[in-house]
């Protein structure tokens, strides 16, 4: 049976948009709060195959989303490389910050598939359990956002430690980035070859650098990534979220070689199916704070979106991921809405 979302991205788009939404697998939803609640440490659920299979399911079998995306997070990288990576509740992940050679030097990339080969376990058992014509996705995050967190220590205001580093020790901070390609260029393969069908790679927090740092920090790694994975993998689309990348955003769909991009709450549609559409497979970019208002103002901004995007190669979703806040029948309400929309 064909996968709606993988042809689309392959460029062979259909009457029907197909879907699938950031953070669909998370805490609007009371079966995922039901799982989460057994297991006290994240980190500990992202490597329990049984569990992670079952809330990335959870809400495919309520609202039926051409795409389901691996349950994982982006600090499951770092944490392979042998840093100490926690999350704290109600305030999130907290990691002990590499910001000295000493510390980079306890990085090593020789135990890193032992350390995280739950999480291929478990795209193992996703390519099972999936029915047929759902694609999936695997992800991780870019060298520069998971950067962000392993010299931060934790999420930061305008990364400025990250920032820091890259300026006062250019040397130490390419080194992180250099192992952080390595790492994920593997990672992301090893999940394509546990049967994942698409993959993404998040760069959430690419906003505002100056324009030289945005070409070394997001586009170099990403693109090296991205001739990495497909050395090995050809055949396998494979999507770039730069968010908030304003102006940068068509250098970086030009020059990393991405097959798709998500593009984020921000960007004009009408300047998004003129300039980026004809090049690749555009992914977004309804603003996930009106599912939790939800009624005609959802609706009719899903149209809006629709209709700018209806040209060309088009997957719904959000601009970023769904907030907690999120009531269920509002995305019931907006899947149903995609569902029946015909191009
Ligand atoms: O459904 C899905 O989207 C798949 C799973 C997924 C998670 N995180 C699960 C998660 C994915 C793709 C991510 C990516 C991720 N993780 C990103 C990039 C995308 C984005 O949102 O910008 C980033 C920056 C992270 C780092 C991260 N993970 C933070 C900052 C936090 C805490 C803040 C928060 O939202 O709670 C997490 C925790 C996390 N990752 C949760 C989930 C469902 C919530 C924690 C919980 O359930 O206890």
């Amino acid at each position: 049976m064909a996968k709606l979302l993988l042809e689309t991205l392959k460029g062979n788009p259909s009457n029907s948009v197909p879907f699938w939404f950031m953070r669909q697998a998370g805490r609007y939803l009371p079966e995922y709060r039901e799982v989460r609640a057994t297991v006290p440490s994240f980190m500990e659920f992202c490597y329990d195959p049984a569990k992670a299979t079952e809330v990335t399911l959870q809400p495919i079998k309520r609202y039926g989303m051409d795409g389901a995306i691996l349950f994982a997070d982006i600090l499951v990288v770092p944490d392979g490389l042998g840093q100490k990576v926690w999350f704290e509740t109600g305030f999130g992940p907290k990691l002990e910050p590499v910001v000295t050679d000493e510390a980079y030097n306890r990085l090593s990339l020789d135990g890193f598939h032992d350390k995280v080969c739950n999480v291929y376990e478990t795209v193992r058992r996703l390519r099972c359990a999936l029915p047929e014509d759902v694609t999936l996705l695997g992800f991780a995050g870019a060298p520069w956002t998971v950067a962000t967190y392993m010299i931060g220590g934790q999420g930061s205001k305008d990364h400025a430690p990250a920032r820091q580093l890259g300026y006062g020790n250019p040397q130490l901070f390419a080194k992180i980035l250099d192992i952080l390609v390595e790492a994920t260029a593997q990672y992301l393969c090893a999940q394509i070859e546990a049967g994942a069908d698409v993959v993404q790679i998040f760069d959430s927090w690419s906003a505002a650098l100056p324009e030289p740092m945005f070409d070394a920090w997001v586009i170099e790694p990403t693109k090296a990534i991205v001739e990495k994975v497909r050395s090995k993998h050809k055949e396998t689309p494979i999507i770039g979220f730069p968010r908030l990348a304003g102006a940068m955003l068509k250098r970086y769909v030009e020059e990393t070689g991405v097959t798709g991009v998500s593009l984020d709450t921000g960007v004009p549609l009408a300047w998004a199916a003129e300039e980026i559409q004809p090049h690749v497979c555009v992914q977004g970019n309804l603003d996930p704070h009106l599912v939790v208002a939800g009624g005609d103002a959802m609706v009719q901004e899903t149209l809006r979106i629709l209709e700018a995007l209806k040209g060309g190669a088009h997957i719904f979703n959000l601009g970023h991921g769904f907030v907690p806040e999120t009531p269920p029948e509002n995305v019931a309400l907006l899947s149903e809405t995609i569902k029946n929309f015909r191009r």
